[in-house]
């Protein structure tokens, strides 16, 4: 069993869970992920590892709760255990000194971002990164993302907080301004890191995104999280999670998401009975 040392809500329905976990947290890296579990009956849950602490043995896990499983997820508190918490799952970021490096946080994708933004620091980039969300109140680890990145910009929808627009615009901006960019990691809604690409793609900049298909068992079993990458299949639990955004069929993931939505609805409305 898993504890749950820390539960905090970052923003409505969007709650962090400190799970104590030292063997995982010894081989955490940035970009990898955990499936959950919350117990025999539970559906399991892919999350990517918001951080990890190796001293105090804890992985930290950022979601939203939008499905019966997330909301049965949040409703745990301090002190509750989770049956089982699998991980690390997936590859690394491959993290080196190259430059430029702009990393976008789509509303709850800035979670993910965050050790991949650090550990860019800690190498020697210069990281400059852009949040984005619908308004300012669902803006979560902004405090976090300034103390690892030399600049931050913030967009949001409705202009409430930072420049109104989307994180395409401010990253327009940055490619205007001259900044040569050797890399851009992208991570949010499956949209968001589509017009991403698309932006990029026009310019040669390299281009990463982590996407969070439909997951099973998460060891590449199941063909549940497979993806077009270039002409190729993946399993997005074993080959990625992170890809070459330029090669990515987003379309086809958009419509493999939809393919299950029936079902999770039912299961939703299951949880809630
Ligand atoms: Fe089953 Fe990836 S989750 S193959």
């Amino acid at each position: 069993m898993y504890k749950i040392l820390t539960k905090k809500e970052l923003s409505q329905g969007v709650q962090l869970f400190e799970i104590e976990a030292p063997l995982i947290a010894k081989k955490a890296q940035p970009g990898q992920f955990v499936i959950v579990r919350i117990d025999e009956d539970g559906e399991r849950i892919p999350l990517t590892i918001a951080d990890f602490n190796r001293d105090k043995g804890t992985i930290t896990i950022i979601f939203q709760e939008v499905g019966g499983s997330t909301k049965q997820l949040g409703d745990l508190n301090e002190g509750d255990s989770i049956l089982d918490f699998v991980g690390p799952l997936g590859k690394a970021t491959h993290i080196e000194k190259i430059g430029n490096v702009v990393c976008i946080g789509g509303g709850i994708g800035v979670a993910p971002v965050y050790p991949i933004a650090r550990g860019m620091k800690q190498a020697g980039n210069h990281v400059v990164s852009i949040m984005g969300a619908r308004n300012e109140s669902i803006l979560i680890l902004e405090e976090e993302m300034n103390a690892v990145s030399d600049k931050v910009y913030i967009t949001t929808d409705d202009g409430s907080k930072g420049h109104k627009g989307f994180v395409t615009d401010q990253l327009k901006m940055l490619i205007d301004s001259g900044l040569e960019i050797s890399l851009v990691i992208a991570i949010g809604p499956v949209v968001m890191m589509r017009s991403v690409a698309e932006t990029t793609r026009q310019y040669g900049i390299k281009t990463i995104v982590s996407l969070n298909p439909i997951m099973v068992d998460g060891t590449g079993m199941c063909g549940g999280c497979r993806v077009q990458v270039g002409n190729e299949s993946k399993f997005a639990c074993v080959d990625g999670p992170e890809f070459d955004a330029h090669q990515v069929d987003f379309n086809g993931l958009m419509s493999r998401q939809r393919m299950y939505k029936t079902q999770e609805a039912a299961h939703e409305c299951q949880c809630e009975k």
